[in-house]
């Protein structure tokens, strides 16, 4: 078997195997955490300065080092080697080489389990904001959509056969309140963030007078972990995020799913734009909604994600083992799967147009207006579960004549029951049924309106 150069100190008398190397380096995913890595090891190195454990010359040595470092690989310039296996060793082993002895002190009471657990919450933090940025983005265009087309009115569908008349702009408002959620979600998830777990070592914390408290300040983080075994050993800061970032990813597969249905020739409620969209090999005439799709296909593989990450810990004896190397690749790609989907449903939301000429022929089927006329029986004193009988009775009559509940004369309504007088008219067609529905969390155009300039305010502050 081949051998590589990499030997781990004093201990060991053979190099490791190269195909061990291979299989065991992380450095192929995890060099995105440089940043955090090196922020993590400013504030270290400054923490033990401070408490006296190497010189103010030798962290200066050591920043600067670090920083530089940061710059190469900004640039491009840095050479990652896999048989430096992770970022970490890469960073450390490329300090060296630049600040000899400063740079061997860095590692003074830190291991790579709580450095690693450092650097995973400071990607963490980052990346939430940056997802929690393009959420409120979304957010943005859907209320920009539901303003442009504030008098709308859609087919709302249950079971997906027509329910009630709304306004586009109430069933739009509905994925910004799902995306509310999903902010609140990714906050909750924060909060394990914002820990710092350097100090804890390996597993055991350490015995030099390090000062941890410090370290934590230096990073901005409010809270230093309180049990070392613990803060190396869990990662239940980034099943959190999974799981928030999978929350995500099912509420923008449903909103794919329901305007790939709209987009559909049967539907023709929405035309999705050129520049999201893609054509067919071989039939010239098609259009397809391929954006829509993948947003609602990678959906899968971040639930993928979350049960791997969930299989990963469940049989891990505490504290660090190696197999947490693993939460890397699927919390990176549900990260970046789900950014990508947001960022791509911003930009099908802002170029749609909705068909009113197609909306409208719908409006006119299904019988929308059945529970506004059982509402109107109600009002007149008729118990609701009666109403409910007698309206699907005269909904059978329209059936028979092939028309609509506003086309029947009043003689109709009164044949089948007699408390129905010409007022009834008011209550039906979808433009009455939607002024008419005005309770809390109701589509009537004044609580709509409200709930618009509500999420105006609430997104431009
Ligand atoms: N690359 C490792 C990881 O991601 C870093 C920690 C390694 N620690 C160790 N004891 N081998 O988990």
């Amino acid at each position: 078997m081949a051998e590589s150069k990499k030997a781990w100190g004093g201990r060991f008398s053979k190099p490791t195997s190269k195909q061990f190397e291979k299989f065991s380096e992380s450095i192929s995913f995890d060099a995105r955490l440089y940043d955090a890595d090196i922020r993590g090891s400013i504030a270290h190195a400054t923490m033990l300065a401070e408490c006296g454990l190497i010189s103010k010359t030798d962290c200066s040595r050591i920043v600067r080092g670090l920083k530089a470092i940061r710059r190469e690989i900004e640039a491009g310039t840095f050479e990652f080697r896999e048989d430096r296996e992770d970022i970490h060793m890469n960073v450390e082993a490329a300090l060296v080489e630049r600040s000899g002895d400063a740079g061997k002190k860095l590692h003074t009471a830190r291991s790579r389990n709580d450095q690693v657990a450092l650097d995973m919450r400071l990607w963490a933090i980052d990346e939430v904001a940056h997802v929690y940025g393009l959420l409120r983005e979304a957010q943005a265009a859907l209320v920009g959509l539901a303003e442009a087309n504030v008098a709308l009115i859609i087919p709302a569908y249950t079971h997906l056969q027509h329910a009630q008349p709304v306004l586009a702009a109430h069933s739009l408002l509905a994925y910004v309140e799902m995306f509310e959620r999903d902010i609140g979600r990714l906050g909750n998830a924060s909060c394990g963030m914002l820990v710092s777990p350097l100090g804890s070592g390996a597993v055991a914390g350490s015995g030099l007078p390090i000062d941890p408290d410090a370290t934590a300040r230096h990073l901005g983080l409010p809270e230093v972990a309180a049990n070392s075994i613990d803060a190396t050993g869990d990662r239940d800061f980034i099943l959190e995020m999974a799981f928030a970032l999978a929350m995500i990813a099912m509420h923008l597969s449903r909103w794919a799913e329901e305007w790939i249905i709209w987009s559909t020739e049967e539907f023709g409620f929405i035309e999705l734009d050129d520049s999201v969209s893609t054509g067919s090999s071989m039939m010239p005439q098609k259009k397809n909604p391929d954006a829509l799709e993948l947003i609602r296909g990678k959906t899968a593989r971040v639930y993928g994600n979350l049960v791997a990450l969930l299989t990963l810990m469940k049989g891990l004896p505490p504290a660090y083992n190696r197999d947490l190397q693993e939460d890397k690749p699927p919390i990176f790609d549900s990260t970046d799967t789900v950014a990508d989907s947001l960022a791509v449903a911003i930009e099908v939301i802002d170029s749609v147009r909705f068909r009113p000429d197609r909306i409208a022929q719908q409006l006119d089927r299904g019988h929308l207006d059945a529970t506004s006329l059982a509402d109107y029986l109600v009002l007149k004193g008729v118990p609701f579960r009666e109403a409910h009988r007698l309206v699907g009775e005269l909904v059978k009559d329209c059936l028979a004549r092939d028309c609509r509940l506003g086309d029947l004369p009043l003689e109709a309504f009164q044949k089948r029951c007699g408390k129905i007088c010409e007022d009834v008219y008011g209550f039906l067609g979808p433009e009455n049924c939607v002024k008419r529905a005005s309770g809390r969390a109701s589509t009537s155009h004044r609580r709509v309106k409200a709930a618009l300039r509500k999420w105006r305010k609430k997104l431009a502050g």
